[in-house]
């Protein structure tokens, strides 16, 4: 693609989205996407690469970094019958859990957290070119980073992290929870942030979605509803307080 063209957008395929950013992710970009506990950063990730397999036939690869995270298969699963597990054996999906102890890639308790971020990216490197996926969602990004100390030496790491995923052609998602405030760091590296949220009315909860920054291109300014069916996830075109 030569310099001066306009780089192309990839559907978020979480419906009611692209609009709000102006027509899709910006393909080869690290998008964030952040919010508190039980916000749906896993499903807006996994619905982002499931959907690429199934509605556009790509190819797609999940990383995973916390036990936690080693539910997806099976949570995604009971809550909209997505079957990663079929997707898997036919090729389609890659996952990389890093967590598993024969990636070695703790090699042992002690190893210094800056060691471990160089193996992870050298990992992520050589998967992401082996692989060629055209969707990597990470979830999440904060086992990562936990460890330092530093804000300086975090900055640098999270660029570091992130240039790696922009070196490829693929779109990359990559959820981080509010609980450590790590989240405020990541945003400043990412080419988009997606902010997951709640406002509470006095009947109910209503979940919400904002966009809060994007290199390169218009956005929506609005808080929207975001809503979660059997279906999987979708953006309603009204403000969370007014819907439910
Ligand atoms: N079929 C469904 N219909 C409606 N809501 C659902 C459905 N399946 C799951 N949910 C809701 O989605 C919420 C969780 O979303 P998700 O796991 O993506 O959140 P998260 O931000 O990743 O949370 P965590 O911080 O725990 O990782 C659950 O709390 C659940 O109530
Ligand atoms: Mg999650």
């Amino acid at each position: 693609m030569g310099e001066k063209e306009i780089p192309e957008r990839i559907e978020t395929k979480i419906p009611g989205l692209d609009e709000m950013l102006n027509g899709g992710f910006f393909k080869g970009t690290v998008n964030v996407v952040s919010g508190g506990s039980g916000t749906g950063k896993t499903i807006f990730g996994a619905q982002f690469i499931y959907k690429g397999v199934i509605e556009n036939d790509e190819k797609v690869m999940c990383i995973i970094t916390s036990e936690e995270s080693r539910s997806i298969v099976r949570e995604m699963k009971t809550s909209f019958g997505w079957d990663f597990e079929k997707l898997v054996d036919e090729g389609k999906i890659v996952f990389v859990d890093i967590t598993d102890p024969a990636l070695r890639l703790q090699k042992s308790v002690e190893i210094a957290p800056s060691e471990l971020i160089k193996s992870f990216k050298k990992l992520v490197e050589s998967k992401i070119e082996e692989i060629k996926p055209q969707r990597v969602f990470v979830d999440s990004i904060e086992a990562l980073f936990l460890a330092i100390e530093s804000n300086y030496k975090l900055r640098t790491l999270i660029d570091d992290v992130f240039g790696v995923f922009r070196k490829h052609d693929a779109t990359t998602v990559i959820s981080v929870g509010t609980m450590f405030d790590l989240d405020k760091m990541v945003e400043y590296g990412a080419d988009s942030v997606i902010q997951l949220g709640r406002v509470k009315t006095k009947e109910a909860f209503h979940r919400s979605i904002y966009v809060m920054k994007m290199r390169g291109s218009k956005t929506s300014n609005e808080l929207r509803a975001l809503n979660i069916s059997d279906s999987g996830m979708s953006v309603l075109p009204t403000p969370p307080y007014s819907e439910g």
